[in-house]
């Protein structure tokens, strides 16, 4: 089997890659493509690939190349985790958002916008050449904004992209931990939304919803990260945990003040770290393995720190630090090729799922995953207050993508203006004149 992965010379490639070594069962991936526009990128990421691999048996072979259509060419699975603009355009989506007093952040709010507007174009790209190289293969969506991404791509490859986040997972898995549950795969998580906008209603072992045990106890509550962050009072009163994600919602005055008088913002942060990663794993005698995984772990480390800041939430867990991002990746990858059936949350067309939404709107929820695809399954309605965000940020996410289609500037204004974390009209038209001042990316927006 072979998988293209599309940002191929990303950071986060060596986590899949570790994942796949770990594969030894039949129908497993034998051969890895990487994309990248960047060669430099790719001499990197190959070096710290082919230590993972040393001394392992049979590893996938590896190869790289910076044509995409070479790359789509008979591949079995596409991973599409890319980043246009790269961590210099994350920073700016930041920047100006936070000039105007409102969120930048790369999935939510005004920065999301940003990211999604100069993004879609390029991922819908990618979505006409699969269908014509390889219109067999199943593509996996990692690209953020990945609900936004992901519904963009759907309507030129239909279920064969599904989107995928690993904080979903990662909320379940901390909730079944408090709960002492022993095997949180084997917990019925009752989750539903939109990507980086969803909650927690229920976790069921043997039949039976632990949660209320976990809202009735303070103590458990605030013994894990979501509790810190949100305050065991609001996650009482909500019924509910919330993804992390809405910490930014819930808490967005506090939220743009932490990240206004941070040093630097996140993607600025990051620019910087993985500059250093890349020149170095490039150049240096050493390792680039050691060097890779000792830039993951502060990286890791430092994820939403400024939101635990504002919560006054302290550290994140050790247990916490690996979100298995590449879990549900190699996960859904195993359960398509060998129809090994399983239930991951995913994002994929809404179907008759929530009842206010339409068909092809992509949400994420559990799904049934088998040979054929990802099933959302039946879920219980979500209450009012959560209903509304998730249709304005629906509405929203479709005005980017009609902005994205037409090439008007005016529903990408809109966009902007309709964000519920984005209070004024005025607003919303110089974040747009802000944006394409410094995204070529933004360019074709008239
Ligand atoms: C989580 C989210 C991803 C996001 C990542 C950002 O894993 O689910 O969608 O890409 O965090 O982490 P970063 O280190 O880039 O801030
Ligand atoms: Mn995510």
């Amino acid at each position: 089997m072979r998988l293209t992965i599309l940002g191929g010379g990303g950071f986060r490639v060596p986590l899949v890659y570790g994942a796949l070594l770990t594969d030894r069962a039949e129908g497993r991936v034998t051969r890895v493509v990487l994309h990248d526009l960047d060669a430099g990128r790719l001499a990197a990421v190959t070096r710290v690939l082919a230590e993972q691999a040393a001394g392992v048996p049979d590893a996938p072979e590896v190869t790289a190349t910076t044509d995409l259509d070479e790359a789509l060419r008979g591949a079995d699975f596409v991973f599409s985790a890319i980043r246009v603009g790269g961590l210099e355009g994350r920073a700016n989506d930041e920047r100006i958002a936070l000039a105007e007093g409102v969120l930048g952040q790369e999935t939510v709010g005004a920065g999301g916008i940003a990211y999604g507007l100069r993004t879609v174009p390029v991922a819908v790209d990618i979505a006409h050449r699969v269908a014509r190289l390889a219109p067999d293969a199943w593509v996996i969506n990692f690209t953020n904004p990945a609900g936004l991404v992901t519904e963009a791509m759907s309507r030129h490859l239909g279920d064969r992209v599904i989107g995928i986040c690993d904080s979903p997972v990662g909320l379940g898995r901390r909730i079944a931990r408090v709960l002492g549950v022993r095997n949180p795969g084997d917990a019925w998580i009752d989750y539903v939304g939109l990507n980086h906008l969803g909650w927690v209603r229920g976790l069921r072992v043997a039949g039976r919803d632990e949660l209320p045990r976990l809202l009735a106890d303070p103590g458990l509550l605030g013994s894990f990260e979501e509790g810190r962050l949100f305050g065991v009072d609001w996650l009482r009163s909500l019924g509910a945990i919330p993804n992390e994600y809405l910490h930014y919602y819930y808490f967005n005055r506090e939220a743009v003040r932490a990240y206004q008088q941070a040093d630097r913002t996140r993607g600025a942060f990051l620019a910087d770290q993985q500059a250093r990663f890349y020149r170095e794993a490039e150049r240096s005698d050493g390792s680039a393995l050691a060097i890779w995984d000792r830039t993951r772990a502060e990286r890791e480390a430092t994820y939403m720190s400024e939101n635990r800041e504002a919560a006054g939430a302290g550290e994140r867990e050790a247990d916490d630090l690996s979100g298995g991002y590449e879990k549900v990746a190699l996960a859904l990858m195993r359960a398509i090729a060998r129809d090994e059936r399983t239930t991951l949350i995913l994002n994929v067309r809404n179907q008759s799922t929530l009842c206010v939404l339409d068909a092809d709107a992509v949400i994420e929820v559990p799904c049934l995953v088998d040979a054929n695809g990802a099933h959302p399954v039946a879920v219980a309605p979500l209450p009012d207050h959560a209903t509304g965000l998730v249709c304005s940020v629906k509405a929203v996410e479709r005005e980017v993508l009609s902005a994205a289609e037409s090439g008007s500037r005016a529903s990408a204004v809109k966009a902007f203006a309709l964000h519920p974390l984005v209070d004024s009209v005025t607003v919303a038209r110089r974040l747009m004149d802000g944006y394409a001042a410094v995204h070529p990316g933004l360019a074709y927006l008239e």
